[in-house]
């Protein structure tokens, strides 16, 4: 039977016995390898022996060329190549599978280095066969090896060499050297930490020391439920709509119909986005044949040829590209249903909002995604202006924590004028793209219905950018996606010197104070 392990507690004993003796332990793996124990079992009795300051450790590193297990084995067994002739017979030939058979996983080096040391051969015949040309092999791989093992250092061809094949490699050993520490003693005292029956029974509590407690030490962790950055500022934003007076929109159709996500919105049917590469159309089905058909051909006429003012694209216009369905491109595909409901119900001035998620074909990278979150809000009443539009976005950001906002005049098919926002991030010390807005032209209100006079002024942004800038994330893929780490979710801090996550509790709230 192998002897026992000696267990932590006789490793500390020897180690504080020899230190009471010799005064020093020069080096802890001669005095690891002297007890039969692991160099790692010593290094953590060290440990804790220093954190009581019983023991005094030095660090001591180095880096040494060690051999790999692959070198090891030849160590033990020969080299590849000696084992390849020895697989083989002493006379005539062998063929390579019977080769294989024996040597496994050797064979192929074995091959190679036996065949450039000429001591094999192959049959011109016969591929499968090899033919032995030495009687005798020396090991000279297998003796360097060996004496690299006891510590030889041969000069630099060869070591390279070594490295090349694998066979040897750096390896960095710490180990420590040991004197006395300032509370040194032979025997350490095991603190008692609770008093328990059998103490209070036998009395000796009176006379026990007891462990200090750690008023440092964290608690266990709780196990509830941990809220994701993105439904945060989801439900921050959320408020902020509500509290301007916006109700929310239908958002549960991620399938729409091009129609809706394109046409009614005056985007032209050649338009680059709603080429494959930009948008994910549906193989089954494939397309949406019920179109409300008065609607469907008052918007075939303004992308034909106009009117309400407007000279149209001048093209051929064709059902069957507004029929294919598709993956929704953009939230403002239900904003396009609903303001042609809003007209079907006799129009009243509204403020509609939605939050929800939106396909493009996009290469994927630090900050895109084939899939994201579109933010956004709109205004139907009479006589709006871009002053509006201005004075709604600034109310509106300035509740996000951005009241700083600079607009650059833009282009969407289906807003004029359209204006980029941007805004001034104070934590970041820069101006930052946050949205696209715009007012709806008359080629899209005006086929729906809505009464002349009526202006519909609209914004979307992303989701997932504010809830980056919020949180300091700067891959999206660490907030949204398969690559989500639940771990990072679970340790968010509850709140933040500061300011908590999404602070909306002071005025106006703080978004530009998280960078
Ligand atoms: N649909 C636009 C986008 O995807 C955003 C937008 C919404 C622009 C409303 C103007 C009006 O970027």
């Amino acid at each position: 039977m192998a002897a026992e392990q000696p267990s932590s507690e006789d490793v500390e004993d020897e180690l504080l016995a020899h230190l009471d003796a010799n005064a020093e332990i020069p080096d802890s793996r001669s005095f690891a390898s002297s007890l039969g124990v692991p160099h790692r079992d010593v290094e953590d009795v060290i440990k804790r022996l220093c954190a009581f300051r019983i023991v005094g450790s030095t660090d001591m590193t180095k880096e040494a060329l060690v051999l790999t297990d692959e070198a090891k084995g030849y160590v033990a067994r020969g080299s590849p190549e000696v084992q390849f002739v020895a697989a083989m017979p002493p006379k005539g030939a062998a063929s390579k599978a019977a080769l294989q058979e024996i040597l496994g996983d050797v064979f192929d080096v074995g091959l190679k280095a036996a065949a450039k040391k000429q001591w094999i051969g192959f049959d011109k015949e016969n591929e499968d066969l090899v033919t032995r040309r030495v009687k005798d092999t020396k090991d000279e791989l297998q003796e360097q090896l060996k004496r690299l093992e006891n510590g030889e250092v041969f000069d630099d061809k060869v070591m390279e060499g070594l490295k090349r094949r694998k066979l040897i490699t750096k390896e960095k050993s710490i180990w420590y050297s040991l004197k006395k520490g300032p509370e040194f003693v032979v025997k350490r005292k095991t603190l008692a930490t609770d008093v328990t029956r059998d103490h209070l029974k036998s009395g000796d509590w009176k006379d026990l020391e007891f462990k200090d407690y750690n008023y440092g030490a964290q608690g266990q962790p709780i196990a509830i439920g941990y809220s994701q950055p993105l439904l945060e500022v989801l439900e921050a934003i959320q408020n902020i709509f509500v509290e301007m007076g916006f109700s929310e929109m239908p958002t549960n159709m991620f399938v729409e119909s091009s129609f809706w996500n394109f046409d009614a919105l005056f985007q032209p049917q050649q338009h680059p986005a709603r080429d494959s590469h930009d948008t994910f159309f549906l193989k089954a089905p494939a397309t949406t044949p019920q179109l409300p058909d008065d609607y469907l051909e008052k918007v075939k006429q303004v992308h034909q040829s106009g009117g309400y003012g407007s000279k149209g694209y001048g093209y051929d216009w064709k059902r069957d590209e507004a029929e294919k369905n598709l993956l929704r491109t953009h939230t403002t595909a239900v904003s396009t249903r609903m303001l042609y409901k809003v007209v079907q119900n006799s129009f009243a001035p509204k403020r509609y909002y939605s939050i929800d998620r939106v396909f493009r074909n996009e290469a994927v990278d630090r900050t895109h995604l084939a899939e994201f979150h579109q933010i956004e809000g709109l205004i139907c009443d009479y006589g709006l202006t871009l002053g509006d539009l201005i004075g709604v976005l600034e109310d509106f950001f300035s509740r996000l924590g951005m009241s700083k906002l600079r607009f650059k005049p833009a282009y969407n098919p289906y807003t004029e004028p359209s204006m980029e926002i941007f805004g001034y991030h104070e934590g970041l010390k820069k101006w930052m793209e946050i949205g696209n807005s715009g007012m709806f032209r008359p080629e899209v209100l005006l086929p729906m219905g809505l009464p002349e006079g009526v202006n519909v002024i609209a914004w979307g942004l992303s989701l997932e950018r504010p809830t980056m800038i919020l949180n300091g994330i700067n891959n999206i893929r660490k907030l949204f996606g398969p690559k989500v780490n639940f771990k990072v979710i679970k340790n968010r801090p509850m709140c933040r010197l500061g300011c908590s996550k999404v602070d909306r509790s002071s005025a106006g709230g703080d978004m530009s104070c998280l960078s």
